[in-house]
């Protein structure tokens, strides 16, 4: 009998909650910071990491926007997302749907276009190369104002076509979804797909708002509908995905400890939970990481890993017939691990 971080493992997996950003090794960052003569405020690798200890979302934040400042040109954004694709393909991804933040880079000058171009050019190798098919999200910093996103929006146009979705991130806690009301509607009309970051530190009050409000068809992150059972009732029904980041909510204290993960009550409450890695640079994990911090911690059946990883694929927003090859490449993979 398989055991179930080896089932996990070896599975053929989709990742929908994933900020390249996020994913940026330390290493990678000096060697970027080098050849483009930027300062970074570390001497060392290690002092990188050592500096990695957080207690809230902000805390991580500050550090999180320190480190993508170093990326100024299309090759850098190349490196970086080519750099996460070929992690991911060792934690057997194939799929995964990347958000990007463009106002953490136009905002210093960094041109739209070197931004979404290397980010692109390095998915497009990852289909040819790795077999990694992809969708990419831009989000919008919550942080900033609506007006703000609206020249994002603006500024994306000639873009379009590279870019499926739009997403909401930063610091969410006094920032609801309300707020990009207007953005998110244009985004709608222009057929992209929708999510936003709700429930991770902030209340109940903005998963409702991202859903009546923005009309997300995901959920990132969502710990916090537990606390309302009408809400749990509402995803439920409507078979919402949540992209769940078990390390990510342990690193920002969302969670005080792994044992205490609300996986299982979500999975047990009829709602849709997939895994991911978020901020893996920053958070200490991979996909896979991930996946084996749940299973160390908590007494996961071999159905709920079945139920997650499926879940991955059906809440992704891979069209149906893709959708329907990979649900069954990942049905043959468990018919035939015993
Ligand atoms: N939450 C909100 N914003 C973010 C995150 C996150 O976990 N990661 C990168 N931006
Ligand atoms: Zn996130």
């Amino acid at each position: 009998m398989t055991d179930l971080n080896t089932l996990a493992a070896n599975a053929p997996k989709a990742e929908l909650h994933l900020h390249i950003e996020g994913s940026f090794e330390p290493e990678l960052m000096f060697e970027i910071a080098r050849r483009n003569d930027v300062n970074l405020p570390f001497k060392s690798v290690e002092d990188i990491r050592a500096a990695y200890d957080f207690s809230n979302l902000q805390e991580f934040l500050d550090i999180y926007y320190q480190g993508m400042s170093v990326l100024l040109l299309e090759q850098d954004f190349y490196d970086l997302t080519w750099a996460y694709l070929t992690r991911a393909a060792a934690d057997h991804v194939i799929h995964t749907e990347i958000f990007f933040d463009p106002q953490g880079h136009t905002e210093r000058g960094v041109a739209f276009a070197d931004v979404v171009g290397g980010i692109s050019r390095a998915l497009g190798d990852a289909k040819d190369k790795l077999g990694i098919s992809s969708k990419l999200i831009m989000c919008f910093l919550r942080h900033l104002s609506e007006e703000e996103a609206l020249a994002t929006w603006d500024e994306a146009q000639p873009h379009l076509s590279l870019i499926d979705g739009v997403g909401l991130d930063s610091s969410e806690v006094g920032h609801p979804p309300s707020k990009f009301k207007k953005v998110f509607a244009k985004a709608r009309a222009a057929g992209l797909h929708l999510v936003a970051h709700a429930g991770e530190e902030g209340p109940p009050s903005y998963i409702w708002e991202a859903l009546d409000d923005l009309c997300i068809e995901r959920v990132d992150h969502g710990n916090r509908a537990l606390e309302d059972q009408a809400l749990v009732k509402r995803l439920a029904d409507e078979g919402l995905c949540l992209t769940v980041c078990p390390l990510s909510n342990l690193k920002l204290c969302v969670i005080d400890d792994m044992k205490n993960h609300p996986i299982k009550v979500m999975l047990d409450a009829g709602l849709k939970p997939n895994i991911n890695s978020d901020d893996p640079s920053y958070f200490g994990g991979y996909v896979n990481d991930n996946f084996l911090a749940l299973i160390n911690a908590l007494p996961l059946s071999r159905t709920d890993i079945e139920v997650l990883l499926r879940n991955g694929f059906e809440g992704s927003f891979m069209d149906e017939s893709d959708k329907a090859e990979a649900l069954h490449r990942l049905q043959n993979y468990i018919k035939n691990t015993g």
